[in-house]
C-alpha cells in the first residue's frame, strides 16, 4: 500500500489501537535508501463537516506542537503530515530499539540505582515537553522506547495528537470529548476527570518506578495498595521492595492521589532526583582499590591455574613447561573468570566485591557478558601501551583504556 502518491510505501503495521494505526514505511523521497519512517494514522470519529474541520485544525495545532518538541534527541523528529481520504496522517523518525514493556515485564524487577537512572532519563525529556506547554497524558512502558544506538529513552505517542480521533463538535460548534485519553494503571485521578494536569505525567512516570521496582505491573497495582500504612505512615507499595527512604520519599510524592501534593511538574521531580543520581552517589572507583581488586583477581585466576595443573599433570619438575602450562590456563579462566563474573548479579569479580567495587555501562547498568568480554579482551591495549592503559584508571577521568574501548565505569557500589 502507497501513501502521498507513492511516496510512502507501508511495510508493517505495528499496531491497530483505538484512535488509529502506527505503520512502518520506507519514504521514497528520502536521500537514503529505503529509509524507514513511522506513520500514525489518526480517524476522526464522524465525517461531518464540523468535526472534520475542527480535527483539522486540531491535528494541524498538534503537529506544530510536535515540530518543536521533535527537535529534542529523545522524542522522535517530526518527518512530514498530510490528509489522505478524510484520514489523517503523521511522519516521524523511526526510533530503532526496544519499548519498554520488555524491560518492565512481570515478574521483572530492576535495581534501585538503575530505576534512579531510569527515572532521571523520562524526566529530562519529560521536563522539556512541560516546558514547551504539552502535557503527553500516556506515559507508560510501550509509549517509552529504548533506542538500540545509545540505550537513550526516547518518549513517543502524544497523547494530544490522538485527540484529533476523539474529538466530536456539534452543531453549535462546542467540542466534546468522547474519550479520555490515558491508561489505567497509569492514570492519575484528575486526569481520569478529564482534567489532565503536568502533574499528571509525574504520577504516570512514578507508577512506572514502581513497576520496576516491585516487577507488578501498573495495572495490576490496585489503587488502594498505594493507601498509607497507618502505623508508620509508608505506602504499601513498599513492602517486600527493598529502597532507600531517599528514593521511596520521591517516589511516594510522585504518586500523591492530590496531584497538589505531588511534584507540579517533570522538572521538579527532576530536581529532586538528580540530588539521588547514581553519578552523585557511587563515584568511581579509586586507582588503589581497582589496583587491590586486580591483585585479589589475579591471585585467585593464578591458584587456580596451579590446581588444575595438578589436577592435571600432577607435580612436574621441569619448570619453563610448567611455566607455560599455567599461563595458557591462565588466560583461559581469566576470560572465563572476568566476565561472567562482572557480567552476573555481582557486577564484579571476587577482587571487586571484596574492594566494594563494580563493573556498568555508561548509564551504571550491569554490562551483558559480550560487553564484559570486550572489556576483558580490550585489556590487551592496556598492556600494549605498557601498562600506561591500566594507570590511566588514575586520572581524573578514571577509567582505563580498557574501560574506555568496552563504553563501561567501574564504580564504588553504594
Ligand atoms: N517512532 C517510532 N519508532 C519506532 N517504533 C515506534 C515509533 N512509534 C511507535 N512505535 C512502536 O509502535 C507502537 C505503537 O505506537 P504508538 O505511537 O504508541 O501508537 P498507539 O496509539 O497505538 O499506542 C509503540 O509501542 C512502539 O513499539
Ligand atoms: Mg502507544
Amino acid at each position: 500500500m502507497f501513501l502521498k502518491k507513492g511516496r510512502y510505501k507501508i511495510e508493517r503495521t505495528l499496531t491497530a489501537g483505538n484512535f488509529g494505526q502506527t505503520y512502518i514505511a520506507i519514504d521514497q523521497h528520502s536521500q537514503f535508501p529505503s529509509q524507514e519512517v513511522v506513520i500514525k494514522k489518526l480517524k476522526p470519529q464522524q465525517n461531518d463537516p464540523y468535526t472534520l474541520q475542527n480535527a483539522k485544525r486540531l491535528f494541524k495545532q498538534e503537529v506544530e506542537v510536535l515540530k518543536k518538541l521533535g527537535s529534542h534527541k529523545q522524542i522522535p523528529t517530526y518527518i512530514d503530515d498530510f490528509l489522505e481520504n478524510q484520514d489523517f496522517y503523521l511522519v516521524q523518525e523511526y526510533i530503532k530499539g526496544k519499548d519498554l514493556t520488555e524491560e518492565l515485564k512481570l515478574g521483572n524487577k530492576l535495581g534501585e540505582s538503575e530505576v534512579i537512572q531510569l527515572l532521571f532519563d523520562i524526566l529530562e525529556v519529560l521536563d522539556f515537553v512541560h516546558i514547551n506547554g504539552v502535557i503527553h497524558r500516556d506515559i507508560k512502558p510501550s509509549n517509552l522506547m529504548r533506542r538500540t544506538q545509545d540505550n537513550q529513552i526516547v518518549l513517543i505517542d502524544f497523547g494530544a495528537v490522538k485527540e484529533v480521533g476523539t474529538v466530536l463538535v456539534n452543531q453549535q460548534g462546542e467540542k466534546t470529548i468522547t474519550v479520555i485519553i490515558g491508561t489505567p494503571g497509569y492514570m492519575a485521578g484528575e486526569q481520569g476527570q478529564g482534567n489532565p494536569e503536568c502533574a499528571s505525567d509525574v504520577y504516570a512516570v512514578g507508577k512506572i518506578a514502581i513497576q520496576a521496582l516491585s516487577g507488578i505491573s501498573a495495572n495490576l497495582i490496585p489503587p488502594n495498595s498505594l493507601l498509607r500504612n497507618q502505623n508508620n505512615d509508608e505506602l504499601l507499595w513498599r513492602k517486600g521492595v527493598s529502597v532507600r527512604h531517599e528514593l521511596g520519599n520521591i517516589i511516594d510524592k510522585m504518586v500523591e492521589q492530590n496531584f497538589l501534593l505531588r511534584y507540579q511538574n517533570a522538572g521538579e521531580a527532576l530536581q529532586a532526583i538528580k540530588a539521588i543520581l547514581p553519578s552523585n552517589v557511587e563515584q568511581p572507583a579509586g586507582f588503589w582499590m581497582r589496583l587491590a581488586a586486580d591483585l585479589i583477581d589475579r591471585t585467585i585466576i593464578i591458584t587456580g591455574s596451579i590446581i588444575l595443573d595438578l589436577f592435571m599433570y600432577g607435580v612436574t619438575v621441569d619448570g619453563e613447561e610448567l611455566t607455560g602450562r599455567i599461563l595458557v590456563f591462565y588466560i583461559i579462566a581469566g576470560f572465563i573468570y572476568c566476565p561472567v563474573m562482572d557480567s552476573s548479579k555481582t557486577q564484579g569479580t571476587l577482587g571487586k566485591m571484596l574492594m566494594g567495587i563494580k563493573v556498568t555501562d555508561l548509564q551504571r547498568r550491569k554490562v551483558p557478558f559480550d560487553q564484559a568480554t570486550k572489556r576483558h579482551s580490550s585489556k590487551i591495549f592496556s598492556y600494549l601501551t605498557l601498562g600506561i592503559g591500566f594507570i590511566m584508571a588514575g586520572f581524573k577521568r578514571k577509567r582505563a583504556l580498557h574501560d574506555i574501548i568496552s563504553g563501561c565505569l567501574v564504580i564504588r557500589s553504594s
